[in-house]
């Protein structure tokens, strides 16, 4: 039998009650597939800082490098909030992971699955069908541009900094990854940025639009100014294939396009890098207003293992049936944050019982 090395990282809030889920889906792939995960466990965000004083170790890092793929939940907290410290603060052991695996291209999908057409708070004539996916670039931009910091102005007062900085090498490998995807999709490309206020936004469509004319002048490429583009999410949102963007925007254009599926709890996150293991990861956070309730709906998490069996572990047939199964699912159970007339009111392991019933 083939074995895979996944580490699993639940993290805090709900994480924990969605990586229960994910593991009896790993469970039922084993029985179904004949393969073997050789799972190790490990802390991420403030559930590490509370046993380590930091909110992720070196020795976890090793052993997340070490895998085949790794599949998160969330991390954060109000408890953390506080923290001005920001190496400390939970958001920055996911920060890290993805900085030292260079995991640079964060593949997005928000698919809207049939049955939940109705959940959208946009109507259903423009949310059936919707297929879109986000290539968010995941390792440089704001997020992580020097120099950054609080300090105390010379005449008084104090100021916040943070840097957004790209460079070419940067834009050229996440378009890359656009285009391609956009191939073995609907060929189409929309590039976000704010090129008419920002120098790195400017970079960003020259470098776009020499890489397209070299190389995939076959794919249709539209820049669109990333502030137009989160209205158009809103206006017609069936109008978009693939839409390439920056760190700080695919963040922010990503959760507005949840809503569009139903549920921030539908969307999964693959992050890749070049070589190295997959990170995979709900699009959502640790949703403290529901934490410990066994509410969470566990189907973002379960949609990223699936991105990790078909992108990490070479298991695309398994993919396809997890997917398959949770579309099943949600014909009849429904955790709060989907849940209409007509439907079974379920919790988080309510709805991993109906993707486990689907699956067979
Ligand atoms: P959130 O995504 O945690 O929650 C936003 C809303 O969506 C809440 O009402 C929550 O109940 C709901 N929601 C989220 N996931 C759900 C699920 N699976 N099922 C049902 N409902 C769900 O965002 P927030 O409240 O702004 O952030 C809370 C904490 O999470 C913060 O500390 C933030 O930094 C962190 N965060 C972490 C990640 C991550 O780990 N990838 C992502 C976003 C936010
Ligand atoms: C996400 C989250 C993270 C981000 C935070 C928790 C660091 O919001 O994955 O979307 O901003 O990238
Ligand atoms: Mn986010």
């Amino acid at each position: 039998t083939t074995t895979h090395k996944v580490m699993l990282l639940p993290g805090d809030g709900i994480g924990p009650e969605i990586m229960a889920e994910v593991k009896r889906v790993m469970t039922w792939i084993e029985g179904a597939y004949g393969v073997s995960f050789d799972v190790s466990e490990g802390l991420i965000g403030g559930c590490s800082y509370e046993e380590f004083g930091h909110p992720l170790t070196d020795e976890t890092l090793a052993r997340a490098k070490a895998s085949d793929a790794i599949v998160m939940g969330c991390v954060g907290g109000p408890q953390w909030d506080g923290k001005t410290d920001y190496d400390k603060r939970p958001e920055a052991g996911l920060l890290r992971i993805r900085k030292e695996l260079d995991l640079f291209a964060n593949l997005r999908p928000a698919m809207c699955f049939d049955a939940l057409a109705d959940a959208s708070s946009l109507k259903r004539e423009y949310v059936a069908g919707l297929d879109i996916l986000f290539v968010r670039e995941l390792a440089g931009g704001v997020y992580f541009g020097e120099p950054r910091g609080i300090e105390d102005l010379p005449g008084g007062g104090r100021v916040g900094i943070n840097t957004q900085r790209y460079t070419d090498a940067e834009i050229i490998r996440i378009a890359r990854v656009a285009f391609e995807m956009a191939r073995k999709r609907g060929n189409k490309v929309h590039s976000a940025e704010k090129a008419n206020v920002m120098e790195s936004g400017l970079l960003w469509r020259e470098e776009v639009t020499k890489l397209h004319a070299a190389e995939y002048s076959d794919v249709q490429l539209e820049h669109i100014l990333a502030d137009n583009c989160a209205m158009q999410l809103v206006k017609n949102p069936k109008q978009f294939d693939v839409i390439l963007t920056d760190n700080l925007f695919g963040d922010l254009l990503s959760d507005a396009a949840a809503m569009l599926t139903g549920s921030l709890g539908m969307l999964p996150s693959a992050s890749l890098g070049s070589g190295g293991p997959g990170l995979y990861e709900p699009v959502h956070g640790s949703a403290p207003d529901i934490a410990g309730q066994g509410i969470a709906n566990p189907i973002a998490a379960i949609l990223s293992l699936a991105m990790a069996l078909r992108y990490s572990l070479d298991m695309g047939d398994a993919a396809d049936a997890v997917e398959a199964a949770v579309s099943k699912a949600l014909d009849s159970a429904r955790t709060g944050d989907i849940w209409a007339e007509g439907f079974e009111r379920v919790g988080t392991t309510g709805m991993g019982d109906a993707i486990l019933a689907a699956l067979g």
